[in-house]
């Protein structure tokens, strides 16, 4: 079977929506839960397909895992595999996360070359230079990442470049080490400083939870604990520019504004109105055509790489020309080739891409290469004259729970179809 999406276009979105926890964090908190043994709670857990994904690869290495609506229930056992296989770790990229822990408590892990978004290329370089720091060894043997130590010792770690699954699977080695680890360059994102909080919860002792040096002081053992992920900046920011896309007036609620502080001001510069409630959402109203801006992806709190198909998405409609730099994963600009196919006058050279915005983008037939550029074609379609279709939509349930269902409360046609494949 296969599925694809009827996007109509012509719509304008309007209403309220809620947010739930970031798919970014609860798959590194459940990760987090192997520190410790017996059972932690972790609540407001997205109602997406990588959480069950991300079950299966806990169950591996021996958890039971329990999901029930959006608490998601983990029992670490005191014996633990170190070898995490399951078919699962090929199907997303934060099941690397569980490297971390295992060495962490277990001081060896064997764990299967991770999977997700083919968004360009991403090497494990850093990863495994921290944990050597720590005192590991870490090689690549068919397929899998292998790590192994008599006892981690706590470090001075640099990283070349601020990244996230590298400053968590550091961060959840180090927590179990001997001694003090201070890992300098360290990413900044909302999602780490959720994962320190949870760490914190269990026993831990980190400082500089969300600057870009963490100071661990590593403890004999955590305990287990109940946790509520952070809401979804991400999906959040993504409601935020179907508002800005359809000249809409949408209030979202369940993400930490400041959380979106960049995305928020660039709305602004295109004409939204936004008004910021302290804590808990926003609303992004926009009356007219939006005005072009231009975008420069970057670590936190600089514009996120995942809202990179959005930015494309709202320039192919704005009035006026757009710069947009991506400086975190070059496969990114892929997405333009369904932007053109769907109207749009863009085009890239390097890590840069040119969208000069028309009046009205029309209907075709799009591919969803990962999880964000899925939902900005869908966005782009319902900017469409006609009915675009959206395929290999799976991506977009990776990420996004109860998309369709949300767009087409707000005010949006969008119909799941599903085909059988045709018999040869
Ligand atoms: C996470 C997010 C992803 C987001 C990305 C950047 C998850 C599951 N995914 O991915 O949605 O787009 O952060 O915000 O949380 N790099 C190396 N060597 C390494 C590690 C990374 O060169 O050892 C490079 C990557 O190729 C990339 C950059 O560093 O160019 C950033 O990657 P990183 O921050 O690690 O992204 P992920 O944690 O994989």
């Amino acid at each position: 079977m296969s599925e694809h999406f009827d996007v109509h276009g012509g719509a304008r979105l309007v209403g309220e929506v809620e947010v739930v926890g970031a798919k970014n964090s609860v798959l590194k908190l459940m990760a987090a839960a192997l520190l410790a043994e017996g059972t932690t709670t972790i609540t407001n857990c997205p109602q997406i397909l990588d959480v069950p994904l991300m079950a299966d690869v806990l169950r591996s290495v021996g958890c039971e895992v329990a999901i029930a609506g959006d608490t998601v229930t983990i029992t670490t056992p005191s014996e633990l595999s170190h070898h995490a296989d399951s078919s699962a770790m090929g199907k997303l990229r934060a099941s690397v996360c569980v490297l971390g822990p295992l060495v962490g408590r277990l001081k060896r892990a064997v764990v299967a070359l991770p999977g997700g978004d083919a968004i360009g290329s991403r090497p494990l370089d850093m990863h495994q230079n921290g944990l050597r720091k720590l005192g590991a060894t870490s090689t690549i043997e068919h397929g899998c990442v292998v790590a192994k130590a008599d006892g981690l010792h706590g470090a001075q770690i640099w990283l070349d470049f601020p990244s996230v699954g590298a400053t968590e699977n550091i961060l959840m080695a180090a927590v179990l080490a001997e001694g003090t680890t201070v890992i300098d360059n360290a990413a900044r994102e909302p999602e780490i400083s959720d994962i320190c909080t949870m760490l914190i919860e269990m026993g831990a002792k980190i400082e500089g939870a969300g600057t870009s040096t963490l100071t661990v002081h590593g403890v004999d053992r955590l305990n287990p604990t109940e946790h509520q992920v952070i809401g979804d900046r991400i999906v959040g920011a993504t409601w935020a520019f179907a508002a800005a896309m359809t000249r809409g007036d949408l209030t979202v609620r369940g993400v930490n504004p400041h959380h979106l502080d960049l995305v928020l001001e660039k709305l602004r510069l295109a004409g939204a109105e936004v008004e910021a409630f302290d804590g808990e959402g926003f609303r992004v109203v926009q009356a007219d055509r939006p005005v072009s801006v231009d975008f420069v992806t970057l670590p936190y709190p600089g514009f996120a790489t995942d809202l990179q198909p959005f930015a494309v998405a709202l320039s192919a409609v704005s009035d006026g020309t757009s710069m947009i730099t991506e400086n975190v994963y070059e496969a990114r600009f892929r997405f333009i080739e369904e932007m053109v196919r769907l109207g749009a006058d863009a085009r890239t050279d390097g890590h840069h891409a040119v969208v000069r915005g028309v009046a009205a983008l029309s209907s075709a037939p799009v591919w969803a290469s990962d999880i964000r550029a899925g939902a900005g074609l869908v966005l782009a379609g319902l900017c469409a004259d006609g009915i675009t279709e959206v395929w290999d939509v799976f991506h977009i349930d990776r990420g996004y729970p109860y998309f369709v269902e949300n767009l087409n409360r707000l005010g949006a046609r969008i119909d799941r179809v599903t085909t059988e494949p045709e018999r040869s």
